[in-house]
């Protein structure tokens, strides 16, 4: 989203791109702010970066907005306008989707392990647990860890000969690294997430409090700071004799371009794999393959900056493009 766009340009984009088809909620409360002046000065009180309308309707929701028609949003927000403007001011957009993990397995099973992951933008570390989880592709048999039935069952479609694994891999270290770390066992942490997700995605909110007991169960090792600073150092912990790979999703956009650049050749640098999923031009050097039809909004996938997949955001679909 551009954030030189007006606010009601950038609410107006929010419904008629993000939200249709997402969230009927969502569109409407983006919809009617575009149109509202008295909601846009507001909203105009708070630093352009924390204007978006996913984090003011996610602060809402977590100061209890009810979930409604836009009329019942608005007369809400007039009235808690001051709470949810701290809760703007405080909190930032960390989504964290376990999802992610069903686009992360077929390209994470094709590397010698065993493996040590390194997620930067780790939010709280859900994605970090690839080994823990069940998946079923295409409604198929699901494929679930060694020692039983997963608590989290992730489904994906998928198409173009996505190279299904037989097995989970074996990961024998796993760290992230995030600005601002959130930890799953903290109950305030855990509201955030799920006022992250949105309205109607009642099975990404089941599986969030799911993936949560697991991850709290054994809690991951979370470095706070910034990305391209902390990489060197956080992947030097690896232990030797695992196959390093350092991997995101939905975070470069957050970085400035110097940043960016700084982080492509740093990674670059590391004798690891490199997964990236990420929105298309988002990061330097991935090129994004425009001959195969994809959705607007979906992610590129790649490894050591080759583009495998067009893959759904929240990890409910993968069209494979690279070699099956
Ligand atoms: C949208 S969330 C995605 C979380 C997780 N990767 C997932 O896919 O579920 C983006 C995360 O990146 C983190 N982030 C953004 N810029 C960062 C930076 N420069 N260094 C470290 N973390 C950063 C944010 O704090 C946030 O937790």
């Amino acid at each position: 989203m551009d954030p030189e766009a007006s606010t009601a340009a950038r609410y107006r984009a929010f419904a008629e791109v993000e939200a249709r088809g997402m969230s009927a909620t969502y569109e409407a409360w983006a919809a009617g702010v575009a149109t509202d002046a008295a909601l846009i000065e507001l909203i105009e009180e708070l630093p352009v970066a924390k204007r978006q309308p996913n984090l003011v309707f996610s602060a809402a929701r977590f100061q209890g907005c009810p979930l409604g028609p836009y009329a019942v949003f608005r007369e809400w927000l007039h009235r808690h306008w001051i709470e949810v403007r701290a809760t703007v001011l405080d909190h930032a957009t960390q989504t964290n989707e376990a999802g992610r993990c069903a686009l992360h397995l077929p390209v994470l099973a094709r590397i010698p392990g065993p493996l040590a992951l390194l997620e930067v933008g780790a939010s709280a570390g859900l994605c970090l647990y690839p080994d823990r989880y069940g998946y079923r592709y295409d409604g198929r048999e699901p494929l679930e860890p060694s020692d039983g039935p997963s608590p989290v069952l992730l489904d994906c479609e998928t198409t173009g000969g996505v190279p299904i694994p037989s097995e989970l891999p074996d990961v024998v270290w796993r760290a992230g690294i995030d600005l601002n770390p959130l930890d799953v066992r903290r109950a305030d942490d855990l509201a955030w997430l799920d006022a992250l997700i949105w309205p109607e995605h009642d099975d990404r909110r089941a599986r969030l409090r799911a993936a949560a007991s697991l991850v709290a169960a054994d809690p991951p090792r979370l470095v706070e700071g910034d990305l391209v600073e902390q990489l060197g150092r956080v992947a030097a912990e690896a232990p030797a004799g695992a196959t390093l790979v350092v991997l995101h999703t939905a975070v470069i956009a957050y970085l400035g371009e110097e940043a960016k650049r700084r982080f492509v050749a740093e990674v670059a640098n590391l004798d690891a794999h490199w997964l990236s999923v990420e929105g298309r031009g988002v990061v330097p050097g991935i090129a994004a393959r425009e001959d195969v039809h994809n959705a607007s909004s979906d992610f590129v996938l790649a490894l050591d900056g080759e583009q495998l997949a067009w893959v759904q955001p929240h990890g409910r679909a993968i069209r494979w493009i690279g070699t099956p």
